[in-house]
């Protein structure tokens, strides 16, 4: 009986790992240019700490996460996202002491959520974050934004939207809510259950509702953008201006509710208007946070940040027909026949790889016709040829595969030859 990967869950083969790596490798340049580190933290944590962290009454904790107990009876979760996890270390390693605020990290790495699966959405899935901690300047949620939108802008992508809201401060979150109850009260019995549940515990998640979205009062629900007090008020109005300096566009979408419990102030979504994405429109998302790092022991220190999976990204990509630039070629395929031509190819191979050329031979005996085939089928540009004559000569064939030419070189000339022909000069 064969075993296959579990639902929700992808091997990502030669042919799409090489996007990947192209993918990861442009994101880890931008946070070079915007100065976010990286930051590694365990695939698995306590699961207290996202309880605690994202919120217990979230979809996520609630439904969504793998939690198990290991063989010391502790019960650990593998993480379901990246922000508890890095406040978690920044308190644990007295980051918040250092000099050097706000601290700003990036992580690219899986996360685990027990979804339905469908296309963009995914068990287990790739997240790229960045967060900031430290600092409550308006201007680094602008720079938090920027960085989004860069990040999918800098692959070629187009039809992006970005999506902003205000969740305010404390106050006048409060304020909202209670405006909320008051609003939805009277029509609880009309909710779905998971609503008449959320009315009392977190009433902005019933925004987000997908099963109650066409209820009539989704419509007239009042929203959080006339509850914001002068503070929170003057807050969006900066994050609004310094976007406006930078030139990014945006939205705003007053009903804009993140399916997590941490977020305070400023909101956003990335949305693919590509044609052809798909159901999921949303890249990403985040925001900023208040009370996450006291939740988990540290002092009073907010932050804000944003996440997206690359798996959306590179659904993106393809929606948008963006071709990346990326070369599936071999430098050179070495052909061998006879015993000794075999042990030199084997010597040139070593050499020629310890000098910064790509390399592949022949191991399975095959015939030298054979052997032109697969050189072929790899895409060689080069095939380097050896056979007892040329053995006996001190000497190899090189052919360019492009031009059709053959040249007879010596071989301890051949380093340098393919060097000159392969890295530059000639
Ligand atoms: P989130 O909205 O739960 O936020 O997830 C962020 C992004 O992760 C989504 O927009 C999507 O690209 C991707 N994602 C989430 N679930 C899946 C899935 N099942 N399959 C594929 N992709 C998925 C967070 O995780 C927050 N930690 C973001 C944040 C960082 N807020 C502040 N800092």
């Amino acid at each position: 009986m064969s075993i296959n990967a579990p639902r929700g869950t992808q091997d990502i083969l030669p042919g799409a790992s090489e996007k990947w790596q192209y993918v990861e490798k442009k994101l880890v340049d931008l946070c070079r240019r915007y100065h976010y580190k990286e930051i590694r933290t365990p695939i698995f944590e306590h699961t207290e700490l996202f309880q605690r962290g994202v919120g217990d009454s979230t979809d996520i904790v609630q439904k969504e996460m793998y939690t198990f107990e290991d063989r010391g009876g502790r019960s650990v979760t593998l993480r379901p996202e990246g922000t508890a996890s890095v406040v978690r270390s920044f308190v644990q390693n007295k980051v918040h002491g250092s000099p050097n605020q706000p601290t700003k990290y990036f992580y690219i790495g899986p996360m685990f959520r027990y979804e339905r699966p469908q296309q963009g959405r995914q068990r287990q899935f790739v997240q790229f974050g960045i967060e900031a901690l430290g600092s409550d300047d308006p201007a680094i949620d602008a720079e938090v934004l920027a960085l989004a939108l860069d990040s999918y802008r800098e692959m070629g992508l187009s039809s992006l939207r970005l999506v902003l809201n205000s969740l305010g401060d404390l106050e006048s979150r409060e304020a909202h809510r209670n405006a909320l109850i008051r609003h939805f009260d009277p029509h609880r019995d009309e909710l779905c259950a998971d609503c008449q549940v959320r009315l009392d515990q977190n009433p902005l998640r019933v925004l987000d509702c997908k099963k109650d979205r066409d209820h009539p009062a989704m419509a007239t629900a009042p929203s959080i953008l006339d509850y914001l007090n002068t503070y929170s008020k003057e807050y969006f109005d900066k994050v609004k201006e310094y976007l406006d300096v930078m030139g990014i566009e945006y939205e705003i979408d007053p009903n804009l509710v993140r399916g997590l419990d941490y977020y305070n102030h400023t909101a956003f979504e990335i949305m693919s208007d590509a044609e052809g994405f798909g159901a999921i429109t949303t890249l990403s998302g985040g925001g900023r946070y208040t009370g996450l790092v006291e939740e988990v022991g540290g002092p009073a220190t907010s932050g804000i940040g944003f996440a997206m999976s690359l798996e959306r990204l590179l659904m993106a990509l393809e929606a948008e027909g963006v071709e990346l630039p990326i070369d599936e070629e071999l430098d050179c395929y070495l052909v061998a026949l006879g015993e000794e031509a075999e042990k030199v190819s084997v010597r040139v191979a070593y050499q020629l790889r310890k000098a910064g050329i790509q390399v592949d031979k022949d191991y399975l005996g095959k015939k030298m016709k054979a052997q032109f085939k697969t050189a072929d089928r790899l895409g060689a540009k080069f095939v380097l040829i050896l056979g007892d004559r040329e053995v006996e000569e001190n000497v190899i064939n090189v052919k360019d595969m492009v031009s059709g030419e053959q040249k007879e070189i010596p071989l301890d000339d051949i380093e340098n030859h393919m060097k000159k022909q392969l890295l530059g000069g000639e």
